[in-house]
């Protein structure tokens, strides 16, 4: 069980890619698993997170970290492994962690014991969990929406992939807060499940209705805040329907992370115009208060209010492809990547 006879396949950059991810500009390299020397630990990867900020990290921009360099360990949003060696005391082979900076597309990596935090194995949650609702993707919903969205009873909320690991937590937020919720993704099967399982108001197929219309049917008093995942015309049809002093948390873009181009909101001055608050954030932002969400995401689990899918994809041979489905929109609920079995 030593690292020198045992591989590691580790996911490198190849090439920035140009456009949509391929394939090709990702490279599955083979290297030793290492030996843990003092107060190290070994870590095997049973899970690591697809996010769509894996595209950012792909692109040589000013972005909000350091973009992943060329011939660098693909870096994931999370992952979570398991003791295989210990030179650090308190730390055992067996105990389940979180890979943090350390994991990354690979299967296995070594961490300081110093920085290892120990992922609770509770009865009937299954380990993805603690790489979605419970994980980051739950508490992004909860700051963007009840931190800078401010929901209040009775307003209306719209939510931009509403069916995703976070759209579709911050979607039951708002309907908790007591709020008209409209979803807008891009399938029946997702409209079906947001309508008919987590019991929001109105879901919106933007692939075949004209968004801008079925916005003012959905929300006949305006929009008081709108989460906003996706940028592009969806969020200008927002703009357009947004109230006085309405609220927008600007979590993510993804329809521009494949080409940033775009010219920006047509709708722009109704930020003027309705003295809107527009505030991006970073779930890192409320690192202070996570375990407030935690506390909130697990009880309302736990009383049956949130529901959450995980989409996981067995081996690390397929990361590649399977990080397109963010972009395709072939993923329900958080993507993640199965490198091994969980222990028994
Ligand atoms: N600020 C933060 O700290 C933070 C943290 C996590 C995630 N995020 C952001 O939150 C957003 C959602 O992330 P997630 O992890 O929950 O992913 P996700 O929603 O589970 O997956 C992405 C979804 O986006 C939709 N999509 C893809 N391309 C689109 C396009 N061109 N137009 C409209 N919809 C499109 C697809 O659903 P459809 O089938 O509905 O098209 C896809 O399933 C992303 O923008 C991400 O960058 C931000």
């Amino acid at each position: 069980m030593k690292g020198s006879n045992r591989i590691n396949r580790a996911w490198r950059l190849g090439k920035r890619p140009q456009g949509e991810i391929k394939d090709s500009d990702l490279e599955l390299k083979e290297n030793e698993i290492p030996i843990p020397t003092n107060n190290q630990v070994l870590a095997r990867t049973i899970y690591f997170s697809l996010d769509p900020t894996n595209r950012i990290w792909m692109s040589d921009i000013d972005q909000y970290m350091e973009p992943v360099e060329i011939g660098d360990v693909m870096r994931a949003g999370g992952s979570i492994a398991v003791v295989e060696e210990s030179k650090a005391p308190g730390i055992e082979p067996g105990d389940i962690v979180q890979g943090g900076m350390y994991g990354g597309w690979q299967e296995y990596f070594l961490m300081p014991g110093e920085e290892v935090i120990k992922v609770p194995v509770v009865e009937g949650l299954p380990l993805t969990t603690f790489l979605s609702v419970l994980g980051f993707t739950g508490p992004t919903a909860y700051f963007g929406l009840l931190d800078i969205g401010k929901p209040k009873a009775g307003e209306t909320v719209v939510v931009s992939a509403a069916a995703g690991a976070v759209g579709s937590i911050a979607c039951q937020i708002a309907k908790i807060k007591g709020c008209n919720v409209v979803g807008i993704v891009g399938n029946d099967e997702k409209c079906h499940w947001l309508k008919a399982d987590l019991g929001i108001d109105t879901a919106i197929n933007y692939r075949t209705e004209n968004v801008l219309d079925s916005l003012k049917k959905a929300c006949p008093n305006g929009i008081d805040i709108y989460f906003e995942n996706v940028g592009g015309d969806i969020l200008d049809a927002a703009l357009t329907l947004m109230n006085n002093y309405g609220r927008i948390p600007v979590c993510g873009l993804i329809s521009m992370y494949n080409n940033w181009d775009n010219p920006g909101p047509k709708m722009f001055r109704n930020i003027l115009m309705k003295r809107l608050t527009v505030q991006g954030f970073l779930v890192s932002d409320f690192l202070h208060k996570y375990e407030e969400s935690i506390e909130d995401l697990g009880k309302w689990i736990s009383e049956g209010r949130i529901q959450f899918k995980v989409d996981v994809v067995k081996g690390i041979e397929n990361a590649p492809a399977a990080v397109s489905k963010l972009f395709t929109g072939e993923n329900t609920g958080k993507l993640i990547i199965q490198t091994s079995e969980e222990p028994k």
